[in-house]
């Protein structure tokens, strides 16, 4: 059965858990959106999380999502396409997996290295370790599964599923190719959501790059979204407790900071400790000059760093 769409108390819908996504906190950043966009572009989709949440609450027209990986994208196009016969390719796998799951995960995960078939990347993603994509040196993907989870029932996959592909039919084109592609598509009245992969959560600790893109090229290419007045939000570094991740933006890029509390960190709170995580956004000029006329109008340009309930609700 189908949640029904449009129900403000309706749980917004996801297929899979993705590492880094944006999920819990999508609403937050939400509230940095425009109150109306033409397009919202995503050029790291991941699970697409912020354009979900985006195209459950209205706030733009049509959506633009790339990833670079090509799996993902082609989960994606069947996800949005064809929700019926994804869903059902889905419960087969579920159900043949019953009292035989470990073996059953791995079968799966050598046939999807070999197909690339999506129902088996979904059924890869729902059931593996902190639903984070690993491949080794030959591309192949190679994580473990989580042997506490089954993955995500059926009904409630199907039900996933169905509503995510009604929220977008009609109002979406996907990507698959380098984030600057997608970007090239923007227009001063979308608004574009950048969430790179972070230098906090990948292997390589060199600080020049974020996961695979060199710093400095990242720093060029938002410097020409704010000459061609493009409006965007970057999610980028955070910190947990007193521990910061990732360089700080130049100020010569002239973008807002804004932290959002996020919650405990896992982490810390298996090591008995405390600690909040926040995560930090950051807001290009050409959207801070298009939020100036929402409430309330003199915070916006206030030169310190806000909280986050300084904000109006969007
Ligand atoms: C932190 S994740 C995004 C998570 C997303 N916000 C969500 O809610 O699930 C970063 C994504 O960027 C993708 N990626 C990495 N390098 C890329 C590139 N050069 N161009 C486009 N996508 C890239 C990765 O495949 C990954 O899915």
């Amino acid at each position: 059965m189908a949640f029904k769409i449009g129900d403000r108390d309706m749980i917004i819908p996801h297929p899979f858990p993705y590492q880094g996504s944006k999920r819990n906190i999508a609403k937050s950043i939400l509230r940095f959106f425009p109150d109306s966009s033409e397009g919202l572009i995503e050029p790291f989709a991941g699970s697409c999380a912020v354009s979900i949440a985006a195209a459950f609450f209205s706030k733009a027209k049509t959506f633009i999502l790339n990833d670079s990986n090509i799996a993902l994208m082609s989960l994606w196009d069947m996800i949005i396409k064809k929700p019926r016969e994804l869903a059902t390719q889905y419960r087969i796998l579920w159900i043949e997996q019953q009292g035989n799951e470990r073996s059953y995960y791995d079968a799966i995960r050598k046939d999807f290295n070999k197909s690339h078939n999506p129902a088996f990347l979904l059924y890869l993603l729902a059931r593996c370790v902190k639903g984070s994509i690993r491949y080794n040196s030959n591309g192949e993907f190679n994580q473990s599964p989580d042997n506490r989870r089954k993955g995500m029932h059926p009904d409630k996959m199907e039900a996933n599923i169905y509503n995510v592909s009604e929220l977008f039919t009609g109002k979406i084109k996907l990507l698959n190719s380098d984030y600057k592609e997608a970007l090239k598509l923007a227009s001063s009245e979308d608004i574009v959501y950048m969430d790179p992969p972070y230098q906090g959560v990948c292997n390589k600790r060199d600080p020049r790059y974020i996961s695979g893109l060199t710093f400095s090229n990242f720093v060029n290419t938002l410097n020409e979204l704010n000459n061609r007045n493009i409006s965007f939000i970057l999610s980028y570094d955070g910190r947990t407790g007193n521990k910061t991740y990732g360089k700080p933006m130049p100020k010569s890029l002239s973008l807002h900071k804004i932290e959002i509390n996020a919650g405990p960190s896992t982490q810390a709170t298996l090591l008995g400790k405390r600690s909040l995580t926040h995560e930090a956004l950051y807001l290009s000029p050409a959207l801070i000059e298009r939020l100036k006329d929402i409430e309330p109008r003199k915070l916006i340009h206030q030169p310190r760093q806000l909280s986050l309930f300084e904000y109006a609700q969007v």
